[in-house]
């Protein structure tokens, strides 16, 4: 009698640990996260990673794998964008979106996007500033009293002067001092200045 007793509660106790472990896990769902990723050696930074998202968009590679560190170092979740449609002829149509304002269809690889409250965004320079696909992905979420990190690669240009689609499209958003990550080196260092924005 006394062993049944016993059993019973061993029983009550491993469920109870069960229930309580799923309920603990209140982060944003996400598709992918990427801290598994991480490279041997590189520290990942104190950071809530379960709330943050790197959004990006990438033609050759670049920006993508400035975006892949920053999901290393933070434990945030990796968001592609891309254009629905491919262009036909990059050079003519991608300059003419961005000096038109047109916001072109896109894809993001994550839907929940609105559930982070922290969300770099990168993508290359191009003519100086964010290709149009940057305003569609800033323009259709909401993103009022999150915080927005953008981040870019480039030939030469730094990013100053394609910040304003940030404080256009999202004026409610909190907009971090933005990095050009044309030096890898650069990236760890300052996630460790914004560490702050981080937690
Ligand atoms: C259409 C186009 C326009 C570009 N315009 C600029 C520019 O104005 N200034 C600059 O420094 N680099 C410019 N670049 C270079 C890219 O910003 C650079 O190669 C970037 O790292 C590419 O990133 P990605 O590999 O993520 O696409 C341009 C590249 C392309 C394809």
């Amino acid at each position: 009698m006394k062993i049944r007793k016993t059993l019973l509660l061993l029983v009550l106790a491993v469920v109870f640990s069960i229930v309580l472990a799923a309920c603990g896990n209140s982060s944003p769902s996400t598709e992918s996260s990427s801290a598994a990723g991480e490279e041997p050696g590189t520290a990942e930074t104190n950071t809530n990673g379960g709330n943050i998202l790197i959004a990006y968009f990438s033609h050759t590679g670049n920006t993508e794998e400035v975006a892949g560190q920053i999901a290393d170092l933070t434990g945030g979740t990796l968001a592609e964008i891309q254009r629905a449609e491919e262009y036909g002829d990059l050079q003519e149509e991608a300059e003419a979106e961005i000096l038109e304002g047109v916001h072109p269809e896109i894809t993001v690889s994550v839907d929940n996007v609105e559930d982070y409250d922290t969300i770099f965004v990168g993508y290359p320079i191009w003519w100086d500033e964010a290709p149009a696909m940057i305003a569609t992905f800033l323009a259709e979420n909401d993103f009022s009293g999150k915080t927005i990190i953008p981040f870019c690669t480039s030939a030469s240009d730094d990013i100053d002067n394609s910040l304003h689609i940030f404080s256009e499209l999202c004026p409610d958003a909190e907009i971090a001092e933005g990095l050009t990550a044309n030096d890898l080196n650069d990236i760890e260092p300052w996630i460790q200045e914004i560490g702050n924005l981080l937690t």
